[in-house]
């Protein structure tokens, strides 16, 4: 065989092969219908005119403390979440912590508030006990409890929690189960 031969042979396979390889996409061909500028994202809308674009508010719950009902855990020991008002405990200052009122251990059960658990008053750093006396890096308690609203969900969420127990829908024990499976040298 000479070279020359050889070579329009090759030139004549690859040839096939491409016109096979775009034989299915071009039989099976989609319409994809474009979409808009405005479609794309969550809000629909053009990201050119922003100030048209307004983020939904919701109510924030109007049911005073001991009036309102808790809402179910997100997670086992997740922090719960705010069900009750809280207007005129904002803003938590340093010489002042509305929230401590209700929420205090010795305090909580006669008002029939969720008392803090054990996590609060012990110091995670240094593993040490405080004896009651609350870590400071609990004090900013909206850093991790938050109130909600009531919006539709742009996306559904999917997430489905695993509680491994009825009782840990409802109430939370980290410091009893933050080392479970942990073994100390
Ligand atoms: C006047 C008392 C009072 C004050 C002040 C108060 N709470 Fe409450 N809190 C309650 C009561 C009572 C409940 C139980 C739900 C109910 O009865 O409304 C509750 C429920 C909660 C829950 C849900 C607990 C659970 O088991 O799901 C969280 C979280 C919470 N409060 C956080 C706070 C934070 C943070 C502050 C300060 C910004 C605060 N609370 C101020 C009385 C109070
Ligand atoms: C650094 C985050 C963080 C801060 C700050 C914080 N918490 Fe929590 N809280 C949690 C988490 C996480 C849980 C659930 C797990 C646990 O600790 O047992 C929880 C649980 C609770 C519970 C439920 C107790 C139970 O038995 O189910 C109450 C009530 C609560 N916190 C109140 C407060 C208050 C009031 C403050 C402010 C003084 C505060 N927390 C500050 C993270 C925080």
């Amino acid at each position: 065989m000479n070279a020359i031969w050889r070579q329009g042979l090759l030139a004549a396979s690859i040839a096939v092969i491409l016109a096979i390889g775009a034989m299915p996409a071009a039989a099976g061909e989609h319409k994809h219908k474009e979409k808009s500028e405005d479609e794309l994202g969550i809000r629909k809308g053009s990201v050119y005119e922003e100030e048209k674009v307004e983020p939904k508010h919701g109510e924030y719950s109007h049911k005073e403390p001991g009036k309102s009902k808790r809402i179910e855990r997100a997670f086992e020991n997740s922090p719960p979440l705010i069900p009750h008002d809280l207007t005129g405990m904002l803003p938590l200052a340093e010489t002042n912590n509305a929230c401590l009122n209700c929420h205090m251990p010795e305090t909580a059960g006669g008002i029939g508030a969720t008392a803090m658990p054990k996590s609060h008053f012990f110091d995670m750093e240094t593993g040490k006990d405080l004896g009651g006396k609350l870590d400071g890096k609990r004090y900013s308690c909206l850093e991790c409890h938050v109130p909600q609203v009531s919006l539709p969900e742009p996306i559904k969420n999917q997430f489905k929690a695993d509680f491994r127990s009825k009782k840990s829908r409802t109430s939370s024990n980290l410091l009893d189960s933050l080392n479970e499976g942990v073994k100390a040298e």
